[in-house]
């Protein structure tokens, strides 16, 4: 990959054109455009399209972590008690077999991902019965990949002896930043030794590949700090790294106020900081992947970046190539060819809604053409930094045409430089590449369309 050399862009001037806050594009149109009227008749119209003979991916959320660390942004709560987390864990298993005999048919299911929360908080029976329920009610295909994310505070030996039954094949770790005053700001104390002894069990009991997630821009990181963080990381020898910039949406989510916004970088230090760990990882023999992954080069993550099949989902860049994603569990969001549905959000509405027998869909979104074109082109700028004509018109026919020319007057109109035309695509430039989430959304329709607050470009 290029070397990215951000100083060539003026950075505050494209954000004070743009716009500093965009979304994160892991769906187009992104979750705020979803709407709440019949949600319920949408989830069964799209759910009735679905092909008996094309495999799913699955989603499950599990809403609950043993503590609270504060700089989260995911739909999640503490819980010290465990009998809350076994009663949803009943819900959860109830909503997937309504699932199942409202279709009259066990989809078939090529990827499974267990998130939340913290997944790896359910107890080693909680986890066979998930893993039950997943069997009856879906067709696993063979080889298919089984993710699970896992906190290594949590990881017991009874948890291990949990995931080895139901057959996970990549562990994604939480890390964050390894320093003991970061990790205080943050309320997330976990030490390399742990985090290390966890991979080791993980690894000795057949898991074939670990992600490790960091954070950078947190409260109290110096260079030294993340630095530190990044060697010790490359020294667990994940196969992939995710490398995410800490949201602070402290409008949203409420315990962030925890978090100083004096100890936090300021935005040149948070750029600076994503290029040099950017460049550890890709000294260290990693491939850079969208524009916060990295991987081996034969990790699957980073094959299909290479021949143009890496994707966005929920859960960021994926190697996955099912069309349809199916979630279940509180806030679980589900994906078809036609829309998306999400489901209720509040732990314990979900958890009346399932055990009355409805479907707990509480808000969803029809794509029209424009949006599948739109979200298409959006897909292929956070996965490749380029919008392919051809492949373009391949797909849409004559729909494509006067997006391709949009394209083109984009390119054109790009005064600060940061895209190009290059033969038939559109292209960001290596240079440009931090300011990607700023790029796709110059192609996004519904920006300005709802009272949506997003999280900081860079
Ligand atoms: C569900 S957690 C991972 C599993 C487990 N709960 C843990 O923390 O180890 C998902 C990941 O999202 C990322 N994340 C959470 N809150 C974030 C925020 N505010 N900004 C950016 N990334 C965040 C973290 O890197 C975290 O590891
Ligand atoms: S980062 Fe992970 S462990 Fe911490 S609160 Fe969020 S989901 Fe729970």
């Amino acid at each position: 990959m290029t070397a990215i050399n951000a100083a060539t862009i003026d950075h505050d001037a494209v954000l004070a054109r743009y716009g500093a806050e965009v979304p994160r594009y892991t769906s187009y149109p992104t979750a705020p455009h979803f709407a709440a009227d019949s949600a319920g008749s949408l989830a069964a119209e799209l759910q009735g399209g679905l092909d008996p003979q094309m495999p799913a991916s699955v989603y499950l959320h599990i809403p609950f972590c043993d503590r609270l660390c504060w700089f989260c942004g995911c739909h999640t709560k503490q819980t010290r008690r465990y009998d809350p987390v076994a009663a949803y864990v009943g819900s959860l298993v109830l909503e997937i077999a309504a699932f199942r005999r409202s279709l009259g048919f066990a989809p078939r299911l090529g990827a499974l991902h267990l998130g939340g929360g913290s997944p790896s908080f359910l107890t080693g029976e909680d986890l066979a019965r998930i893993s039950e329920a997943l069997h009856e009610a879906f067709d696993f295909v063979s080889g298919a990949e089984i993710s699970v994310e896992i906190d290594p505070s949590d990881v017991t030996a009874e948890t291990l002896a949990g995931l080895r039954q139901l057959e996970m094949t990549r562990a994604s770790i939480g890390v964050q930043d390894f320093d003991p005053a970061v990790q205080a700001a943050i309320n997330r104390p976990q030490s390399f030794e742990q985090t290390r002894d966890v991979i080791a069990e993980l690894r000795s009991s057949g898991l074939v590949s670990v992600n490790v997630d960091v954070l950078y821009g947190l409260p109290l990181q110096t260079p030294e700090r993340l630095d530190a963080t990044v060697d010790q990381v490359i020294a667990l020898q994940p196969e992939r790294v995710a490398l995410f910039g800490y949201a602070h949406v402290p409008h949203a989510r409420k315990h962030q106020t925890m978090i100083r916004e004096e100890d936090l970088p300021c935005r040149k230090a948070r750029l600076a900081d994503a290029e040099r760990a950017s460049s550890s990882f890709r000294l260290a023999g990693y491939e850079a992947i969208g524009i916060d992954h990295f991987a081996r080069h034969g990790d699957p993550l980073a094959k299909a970046a290479r021949s143009g099949g890496l994707h966005r989902n929920f859960q960021g860049y994926t190697a996955d190539p099912h069309e349809t994603l199916i979630g279940f569990g509180a806030s679980a969001i589900s994906s078809f060819p036609g829309g998306y549905i999400q489901n209720t959000v509040p732990t314990g509405l979900y958890r009346d809604q399932v055990d009355r027998g409805e479907v707990p869909a509480a808000r969803g979104y029809r794509l029209t053409l424009d949006d599948r074109i739109r979200g298409a082109m959006i897909e292929r700028l956070m996965c490749d930094f380029a919008i392919g004509f051809d492949d373009l018109t391949a797909r849409f026919g004559l729909a494509a045409a006067p997006y391709v020319r949009d394209a083109q007057r984009l390119a054109a109109s790009d005064t600060h430089g940061m895209t190009r035309i290059s033969g038939r695509r559109f292209v960001i430039k290596p240079e440009a590449r931090s300011l990607t989430r700023v790029v796709a959304s110059w192609f996004d329709a519904h920006l300005f369309s709802a009272e949506a607050r997003y999280s900081k470009a860079v």
